[in-house]
Formats: C-alpha cells, structure tokens, sequence
C-alpha cells in the first residue's frame, strides 16, 4: 500500500474518522444542507461504528436538483461540443486516478470491503470514465434509402435529465458506470447513493467539477430511499432511471416511471450458476467459483451463488474449494484482509436467517454457517465463508438471493441436467461454466438464460462488455457502447427535394 493510504489508515485508526470528508447535498456546483437540516450517519461496517454523518435530502431538495439538471441540459449541456464533453470525462479520469488511493480508503471504509478490493473498484471506475471519454465524439446516426427525391437520416439526441439510483455495494463503480455514459451522450444526471454509502459519490462532484464540468450537469442527493430514492424516481422531468438494487424496490421504480412514460435501465438480482462439468481443471475451477462467491463476502448482484456440479467430480471439487475456504481471515477493511465485512446488520441477520432455516431443513453445511466474532472481527458484521451442499432445486438457498458469502451446490448427471438446473430459477443475470470441451462450454453458453456468460474464468470481462440480466434480473444493459443507447433518443429527419 502506498503512504497516503498508510497516513490515513493511520488517521482512522487514531481518531475515528477522516478529516475533510463531504458531507453536504451537491446541487447545481454548490455544497448546500438539506433545506430542513436533516442529517444521517454512515457506519464503518468493519467495526459497526459511525464516522461520519451527512446531509439527508427532503423531496424539495430533490425537486432543486432536478430543476438544475434540466436548465444545465438545455443551456449548457446539450449545447456542448461533443469532443469537449470527452475531453471533460478523459481529464476526470486523470484526477480520478491521480486521487484513487484517498477514493479507496473510503470506500473500504464506507462499505466494508478489503481496501485491495476498493482499489479494484477505483480502477474500474478510472476505465469506464476513460471507455466513455472516448465515445463521446461517436455517437452517430444513420441515413435511409428513400430513393429519388428524398434525403433521410438520423441523429441520436441526449434524453435530457437521467437519475442514478445506486446500491451500497459498489457505490463509486456503480455510479460511474451509469453516469460516465449518461454525460457521454450529453445527458445530466441526478444521483441517489445508498443510505449506507454516501460518500463516494460526492467525492466524485469535487473531481468532476475539478476537470471542467460545468454546474447543474452532476448532482447528488443523498438521502433514504422511501423520500429522496422515491422524490427523484416519480419526478416529471427525469426522463431516464437508471436502478441498481433489489427486485421490490426495482417494481417500485418501474411503477413510479410507468406514471411518466420514462424509460428505465434495471439492474437487479441475482442468483447466477458455476456449471463444472466433469472435465474441467479441478484446482482453476476451485479457485474460480471461490472467488465468484467470496469476493465482496459475496454482496455481488451476478456473484456465482450455485455450483452445479457433475456428480463425478462433486466430492472432490467441493472438499478443494473448502480447503481454500479455510484460508480466506476476515479482518478490518483498512487492515486489507481477504475476507472482508458485510455491509450493514440487517444485512448479516438476513443472510443468518437464511442458513438458520436450511439447517432446520437439514440442509448440510459443507463449511461455516455463522456470523464471525473474533478480535480481528470486533463489533464488526462478518459471516463466515459458507457452502451448504446438495440442495434440492425448489429449496430457497437455490431459489432466493441471498446476498452474502453463501454457495449453494446442486449435483447434476447429465449435461441436460445441468442445464435445466442452471435455468431453474427467476433470475438470469450471469453464469460461469467450468469444462475442457469447447463443444459443451458453446451447448451451454446457448441453452442458459443469461445477460452475460464466461467460460473457465468467472470475472472475465470489462467496461468494453455489455452487462445486465433477463426475467426477474432487470431490463436493458449497462457498460459497452450498448448503454450509450439508454441515454438516447433517435430522431430521424427527413426530406423532400
Ligand atoms: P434497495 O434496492 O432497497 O436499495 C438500493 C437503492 O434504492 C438505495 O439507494 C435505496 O435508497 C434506493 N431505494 C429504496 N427504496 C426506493 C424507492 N422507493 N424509490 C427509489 N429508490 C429507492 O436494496 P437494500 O434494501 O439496500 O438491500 C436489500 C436487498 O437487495 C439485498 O439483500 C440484496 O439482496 C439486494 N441488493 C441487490 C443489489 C444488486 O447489486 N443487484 C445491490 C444492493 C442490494
Ligand atoms: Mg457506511
């Protein structure tokens, strides 16, 4: 770690917090309070303790924001050169990166995750800025064989005024992933971080700013999600929703757009499966399905929560991926552990909840099972690594999301079986496959029901691939040039001559 990150490491550990955190709504390029002065806390989920509090927006404070993103797209934005929008975006990204390591510590610190796992997510929102940087300037309509006599074309206009709703997962690569390409395409954007995770975000207005951005065009109000997630989602002139979160609240989002006629991009649940088809390297499979569930102590929308395994192999793979198990040490996320915290108490009860009930089932526990407590724990929220093996297919550890560091086995014989497993939930966000045989891994990649698929490497991917689900999983997809469509309307023009 460099010695920024060790100096405010050290600042945390000695005061309890970090000196000149933001903690105000930013609105149309100012740092204003919620006008009621409603504040809230935000949690270290390593230790359970709060470090810092933030302004909480009322609907009115909603209402300001929206007004600012739609004047800055009709007198600014919009009006924007599309190259100079790109050059904005591309400066973003140097200051990004220039900044990353005070952007990693507190998002370890705000969400719990291992501070190595915060770099990642810095990285990844510095590439995605850098992704749409360069779309910006190409962005193209297209021309219509009308024949003699006309000339017929189309050009892609900015929607105008999008809102970000974003999970506390991944507070900063999520709201950068919807953001970067809303801005791209010459849309303005009002963002909603997760109660659990404000601050990111509004470290993000001061980078943005910083790199040319004018007033109005970026937003933030945090706040709940029953007032400012739901002020922002029902108002009139948002005229894109971009979502990430819960199936429950997604309906509620859906719904609130219904009554405007505005679109929606929803990125939702998960419950995506690891097929390890008898074939496959047992030791890179092991690896792969133990980071495609303990990564992020497994609070991932298209973690890999179900291995469907061919009997053949099922014993031998499951005993490798516990061994490996039993290396993952959960610790403080400034500590930089492996195993990092989950993101709120609520959170670790539901997830508690759901292994309570399948061990009354009789459901075994292949590893773990329960909440950690430990010094290197603390007052901390940490579930142990955990794999409950042999579920049945109508059981809930194989039907619902859970959210958490939970693998549920299914043991298949035949590669129909397989499929049929893979597909036999609501959900069709993402699947891995694990096989030696190219004919198998191209049968399966077309019979399961998935946004995206990836053969022997789970978190293969990047800005450059489109990424969303199917059925209960969302709508629409983000990252690519596919989610500069989101942001887009066609207009055709045509003419006589
Ligand atoms: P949530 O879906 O309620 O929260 C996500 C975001 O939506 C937050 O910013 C929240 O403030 C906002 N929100 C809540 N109600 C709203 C409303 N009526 N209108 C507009 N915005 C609203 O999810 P929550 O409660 O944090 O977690 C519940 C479960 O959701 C988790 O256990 C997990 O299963 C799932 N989840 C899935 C995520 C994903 O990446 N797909 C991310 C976070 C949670
Ligand atoms: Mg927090």
């Amino acid at each position: 770690m460099s010695q920024q990150i060790d100096q405010l490491v050290a600042e945390y550990k000695n005061t309890g917090s970090l000196k000149g955190l933001p903690s105000k709504l930013y609105i149309d390029g100012n740092w204003s309070d919620a006008h009621n002065g409603q504040t809230m806390d935000t949690l270290d989920p390593s230790s359970g303790k709060v470090f810092a509090s933030f302004s909480a927006a009322q609907k009115k404070d909603v209402d300001l924001a929206v007004e600012a993103a739609s004047s800055a797209f009709h007198n600014v934005w919009k009006l924007t050169k599309a190259s100079r929008r790109g050059e904005i975006l591309s400066r973003a990204a140097d200051l990004l990166e220039q900044q990353a390591d005070r952007f990693c510590v507190v998002e370890a610190l705000d969400s719990g995750k291992p501070l190595a796992e915060a770099q990642g997510d810095i990285a990844s929102s510095v590439s995605a800025l850098r992704y749409y940087a360069g779309c910006a300037d190409k962005i193209q309509g297209d021309s219509f064989p009308l024949g003699e006599g006309n000339y017929s074309f189309s050009t892609l206009e900015a929607v105008g005024v999008t809102a970000h709703i974003i999970p506390w997962n991944y507070p900063l690569a999520t709201t950068i992933r919807g953001v970067a390409p809303a801005l791209a395409a010459g849309c303005t954007a009002v963002v909603k971080p997760a109660e659990q995770t404000p601050l990111t975000a509004l470290m993000l207005a001061e980078v943005l700013r910083s790199a040319g951005l004018p007033d109005g065009v970026y937003n933030v109000v945090n706040g709940t999600g029953a007032e400012a997630g739901s002020a922002l989602v029902n108002h009139p002139k948002v005229q894109h929703v971009t979502f990430t979160g819960s199936v429950d609240t997604g309906v509620l989002v859906m719904q609130a757009a219904a009554r405007n006629i505005t679109s929606v991009t929803l990125e939702l649940g998960g419950k995506s499966p690891i097929v390890a088809l008898a074939d496959c390297d047992i030791e890179k499979t092991a690896e792969g399905v133990l980071w495609a569930i303990f990564y992020n102590a497994g609070q991932i929308c298209s973690a890999g929560s179900r291995l469907v395994v061919s009997r053949e192999i099922h014993r031998q793979l499951v005993d490798k991926i516990v061994e490996k198990a039993a290396a993952l040490k959960p610790g403080h996320s400034l500590d930089n552990p492996n195993f990092g915290a989950i993101n709120s108490k609520a959170q670790l009860d539901k997830i508690a909840g759901f292994i309570d009930r399948a061990r009354a089932r009789g459901i075994k526990v292949a590893c773990g099972g329960n909440k950690m407590h430990s010094a290197e724990t603390a007052d901390g929220w940490f579930f142990e690594p955990t794999i409950m093996d042999d579920v049945p297919m109508d059981d809930e550890l194989v039907q619902e999301e859970i959210f958490g560091p939970v693998l549920s086995v299914q043991v298949v014989d035949s590669l129909e079986q397989a499929i049929e497993a893979a597909n036999c939930t609501q959900f069709a966000l993402a699947a891995g496959i694990y096989t030696q045989n190219i004919s198998s891994a191209m049968q399966l990649s077309r019979a399961i029901d998935a946004g995206q698929i990836t053969v022997n490497d789970y978190w293969a991917g990047g800005i450059e691939v489109p990424f969303g689900g199917n059925r209960r999983s969302g709508i629409g997809r983000e990252k690519g040039l596919q989610a500069l469509r989101s942001y887009c309307a066609t207009k055709s023009i045509t003419l006589a001559f």
